[in-house]
């Protein structure tokens, strides 16, 4: 996601500007810009597409931008592909206003449509430049920057940290937050802003938290609180007490436990962006009701997690759409003159929208006529270019190997796409339909109630990660999530794993069962729940340590279980969302346990962009 710096002081500004922008480049980003505030108040903004290096040559290492209070941004981008007009600092026409962002604007478009009425015109693609031209439409009315920037958060919906330097008020900045962070130091005679501790820990570890809702303006040493109506409040300071690089964190061991925790808000604005007053509206990825109709059938193609992603829609997407779903994985697809039908959709899913093979199987199915369509986490990659239409997920950067959030996202995106499928098809009513969609929107607390208790399941990989090899069973979406629990388990922990279909046990592989061999079952499907509990007493029998992951409280697997880790209920074709939290625990504790590098794992790589 975006990173914010903010100062004000007695330093010149760029080189506190641009120094925490390097601090937060671990955040990703495609593009990055500062504005200072400059003799008699006159701001000069300085923008570059790529790395920070574009933006230090533009500004020969900060030299070129002087003045002593300024703004920073790293961006990630969300709305808008990756470009230098794209990229912030953003600005009214008359640089009244100038300003950062970090988060989502989900109603931008009617903001930005009342504001051409209004007579604003815009440059560039982004929900930042709304934001910043609505903020700039009250400040024009009030004079005032809290008064304006209270109006923008009684506006504006979605999640934003903003930091924003305002005309006629020269050494200050000012910041309002709302779901991202935004936190704020202070030093002798110094006043910094930033979206993450390791910006600003050089110059101080004393530190306030802007709450959600808040407001904040920074002077030379100091900073004001305030709450959305522009209300004083009193803030304690918090004194930083952790390393940069356990900072780049936010204090989480490995990015991967951070990114696991991120999951509720990475499935919260991936679904805000295609959910809007309990519908499900597709029409931004070229998918309209008349289209979703013509689609006959489906072929999914990826690789690793985004291919195990394609296995939980195949049986989602049918069992709610009722339309024919294949998988096949990317490096398979690409090869083997696939036959695909007329009407057919080919939807490639990619996380990093690079790999390789991935890539391939687009241009192999445009190569054949077909419709084809994306869904990716990085706006303007590769595979996003070349598909016909893309669903973006917004899970924001993944920095760890092994994928968690964008997994999620990604299962979000193909269960509203079996649902707004399953709608125009005429397979669900009103009521099923709105059942359907309530459901999605409730996963992402489901899955923040699921991190509630991580501890069991680090207790459980504990006491599993000696083991040799292990089993992951399970039927139906079960087995999809047991192949992304396996995936997990192989590539951080390094034990070898394998997941089957529970049925799928007898016709040989159950000869490899031994003592004590750790296996997982996840039983969430009530039509094969008896099925399911007898293999896993089959197992059991010959000697498995058995792990349960489900949501019933039936006695008889607690019986044969020797741990059950519950989860909550949801919908049975949504179950992998729920059943993944602590197949990803276990296999990061495992991993943990191990001591082995988490967030590297040897031999892989985030991307796989060469065959
Ligand atoms: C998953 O944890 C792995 N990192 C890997 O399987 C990954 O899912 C696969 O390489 C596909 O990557 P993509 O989603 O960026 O295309």
């Amino acid at each position: 996601m975006c990173g914010i710096v903010g100062f004000t002081g007695k330093k010149q500004a760029a080189g506190v500007l641009l120094g925490g922008l390097e601090k937060l480049e671990y955040r990703g980003y495609d593009s990055a810009g500062l504005a200072v505030q400059g003799q008699g108040g006159k701001v000069q903004v300085v923008k570059a597409e790529g790395r920070l290096g574009a933006l230090l040559s533009k500004t020969d290492g900060g030299n070129t931008v002087e003045g002593q209070c300024g703004i920073a941004h790293t961006r990630w981008a969300t709305h808008g592909e990756p470009s230098e007009r794209n990229a912030h600092p953003h600005y009214s026409n008359d640089k009244a206003v100038v300003a950062v962002h970090n988060g989502i604007i989900e109603n931008y478009l009617a903001l930005r449509a009342e504001l051409e009425e209004k007579g604003y015109v815009f440059y560039s693609q982004t929900d930042t430049e709304v934001a910043v031209k609505l903020i700039d439409y009250f400040f024009k009315q009030c004079g005032e920057p809290l008064v304006a920037l209270s109006e923008f958060m009684r506006r504006a919906r979605g999640s934003y940290a903003i930091a924003a330097l305002f005309e006629g008020f020269p050494e200050e900045v000012f910041a309002a937050r709302k779901d991202s962070p935004l936190l704020v130091g202070i030093a002798d005679g110094e006043c910094f802003l930033a979206s993450d501790a390791p910006a600003i820990l050089a110059y101080t570890r004393k530190v306030y938290y802007i709450g959600n809702g808040e407001m904040a303006r920074l002077k030379k040493g100091s900073a004001e609180f305030f709450d959305a109506a522009g209300k004083r409040i009193e803030k304690a300071s918090v004194v930083l007490e952790w390393s940069a690089a356990s900072a780049e964190r936010a204090g989480f061991a490995h990015f991967m436990l951070k990114e696991i925790h991120e999951q509720p808000q990475a499935v919260a604005d991936t679904l805000a962006s295609f959910v809007r007053e309990g519908k499900i509206d597709l029409s931004g990825a070229g998918l309209f009701e008349e289209t979703l109709r013509r689609i006959s059938s489906l072929v999914i193609v990826g690789c690793g997690s985004a291919y195990h992603v394609g296995v939980v829609a195949q049986y989602a997407i049918e069992s709610i759409a009722r339309v024919p779903v294949r998988v096949e994985l990317a490096s398979e697809f690409r090869y083997r003159v696939p036959i695909l039908q007329e009407n057919e959709l080919v939807l490639v899913i990619s996380q990093s929208g690079e790999t390789a093979d991935s890539l391939a199987a687009v241009r192999e199915a445009r190569a054949r006529g077909a419709k084809t369509l994306a869904i990716v986490n990085v706006v303007g990659s590769s595979i996003a270019r070349e598909a016909e239409n893309v669903i973006y997920t917004l899970a924001g950067p993944e920095i760890a190997v092994a994928t968690t959030k964008a997994y999620s996202t990604q299962l979000v995106a193909i269960y509203a796409l079996g649902v707004a499928l399953g709608r125009a098809r005429g397979e669900l009513g009103d009521t099923e339909y709105a059942r359907l969609v309530a459901e999605l929107c409730a996963l992402p607390e489901k899955i923040s109630a699921t991190l509630r208790d991580t501890e069991s399941a680090r207790q459980v990989a504990t006491g599993l990660s000696g083991a040799k090899d292990a089993f992951f069973i399970g039927r139906g979406v079960d087995f999809a999530a047991c192949l992304e629990g396996s995936l997990k388990m192989k590539e951080i922990s390094y034990m070898h794993s394998e997941a089957y279909a529970a049925g799928e046990l007898k016709h040989g592989t159950i000869s490899l069962v031994e003592e004590g061999m750790p296996v997982v079952g996840v039983l969430t499907q009530a039509a094969v729940l008896e099925k399911t509990l007898s293999n896993m007493s089959e197992v059991k029998s010959r000697g498995a340590k058995l792990v349960a992951i489900t949501w019933f409280s039936e006695g008889e697997i607690e019986k044969i279980a020797d741990f059950v880790l519950h989860i909550p209920k949801t919908d049975e074709r949504f179950a992998a969302s729920l059943a993944v939290v602590p197949l990803q625990l276990m296999a990061y504790y495992v991993s943990v346990a191990r001591g082995l590098d988490v967030d590297k794992p040897r031999n892989l790589a985030k991307s796989v962009t060469v065959e």
